[in-house]
């Protein structure tokens, strides 16, 4: 059986490490035997909206539905597209109209890369951030009203049905449910976002009920924060709106070393549509164009792709590659934001040679 992948690398380092994150995935599949066909997209990017005005083609969702998944390296430049252009004309339409409503991102402490939190080793931070990914406080509700006077107002609402949410709980549940701790978070602020909040509370609670074995707690979103960085060996899977699942999973890694290690999956449990697997981090103007991207998170999303996929042996080996690469810890191969003098093709080369092994 062939799996379809449609490839699109996006903006700035996007470019620079999606072939790396190729590179190991034809490694891998060549050890496994594994038959992945890849095609190149060349739109969800600024480049094609300086050319065409928009960020994709009209045809976009023809022209990607039937792939089996999606590799997307990183959307943004905003130097030339404002972010609110580039990411809601390309990633957020993918997420959306691919119904992708789970965004599942490990945060894990690798080996040879240092946590800002002092003392801590792998194994001490191994959690998933489950995210809802298509409503919540990223609404399109909303509107201006008398622009540009003194009279302007913004309203922005936030959208939370029993359908979007419980779908996430569950996921997470039955996430917890599979991991040794049996543990699940739930991200909270019903003190201060007093309807939608408590509402969400009630549904972990009604879904908990169909998980016995699972543990349940809860922390508001600020504290919850707090107790990453104070407390990352507390959590197992932590289950959050949008918009607190997108700040956790950023920080999250961030309590790991470095963003330019975390992946992500888009998923669509049912597979009516393709998911989509990309790195946390985005297009990273600051270094584009230089080589020195951290290729892992991308790496690593390939990964989650080929479990998503049915080859779990695969991933786990792609995993085991690039944490022997990095307890190796050669200097001459890592990228500088883990302390290396290596740059993004030696790091992504030597993962690939491992996994070939
Ligand atoms: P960013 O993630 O691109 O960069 C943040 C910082 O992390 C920068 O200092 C960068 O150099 C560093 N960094 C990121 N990836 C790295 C890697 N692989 N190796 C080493 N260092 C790395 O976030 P920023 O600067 O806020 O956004 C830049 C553009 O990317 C914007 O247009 C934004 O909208 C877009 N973006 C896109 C995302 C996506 O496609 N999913 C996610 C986040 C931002
Ligand atoms: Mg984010």
């Amino acid at each position: 059986m062939t799996h379809r992948i449609a490839v699109i690398p996006g903006d700035g380092i996007g470019n620079e490490v999606m072939p790396e994150g190729l590179r190991v995935l034809e490694a891998v599949a060549k050890r496994f035997d594994i038959d992945l066909s890849f095609e190149h997209f060349d739109f969800a990017c600024c480049d094609y909206y300086a050319k065409h005005g928009k960020m994709m083609p009209d045809d976009w969702f023809e022209q990607l539905k039937d792939f089996d998944a999606i590799f997307y390296g990183a959307v943004g430049w905003p130097d030339t597209v404002p972010d609110h252009i580039s990411l809601w004309g390309s990633l957020l339409q993918f997420r959306r109209q691919f119904d992708q409503y789970i965004n599942l991102r490990p945060c894990k402490l690798l080996p040879g890369i240092k946590s800002p939190l002092a003392d801590r080793k792998p194994g001490d931070i191994d959690f998933y951030v489950v995210r809802e990914n298509t409503e919540g406080e990223y609404s399109s509700v909303g509107g201006k009203m008398f622009e540009g006077t003194e009279r302007e107002v913004v309203i922005q609402e936030t959208v939370m049905t029993r359908h979007g949410t419980d779908r996430v709980l569950k996921f997470a549940f039955e996430l917890a449910q599979s991991r040794p701790r049996k543990k699940l978070t739930s991200a909270t602020k019903s003190n201060g976002i007093a309807i939608t909040m408590p509402w969400w509370d009630e549904r972990v609670v009604a879904m908990s009920g169909n998980y016995p074995e699972v543990s349940v707690d809860k922390f508001h979103i600020d504290i919850l924060t707090a107790n990453f960085v104070m407390h990352p060996d507390w959590f197992d899977v932590v289950v959050a709106s949008n918009l607190f699942g997108d700040i956790l999973s950023d920080l999250g890694p961030a309590c790991t070393g470095t963003i330019g290690v975390a992946p992500s999956a888009n998923i669509n449990p049912e597979g009516t549509f393709p998911s989509l697997f990309e790195p946390v981090h985005g297009s990273a103007p600051d270094i584009a164009g230089k080589g020195i991207a951290n290729p892992i998170g991308q790496i690593w999303s390939g990964a989650m792709m080929l479990e998503h996929l049915g080859h779990k042996e695969a991933a786990d080996a792609i995993i085991d590659a690039f944490e022997a690469v990095l307890t190796e810890a050669n200097p001459a191969v890592l990228t500088p934001d883990i302390r290396g003098q290596g740059n993004t093709q030696t790091l992504g080369q030597a993962i690939a040679e491992r996994v070939a092994r």
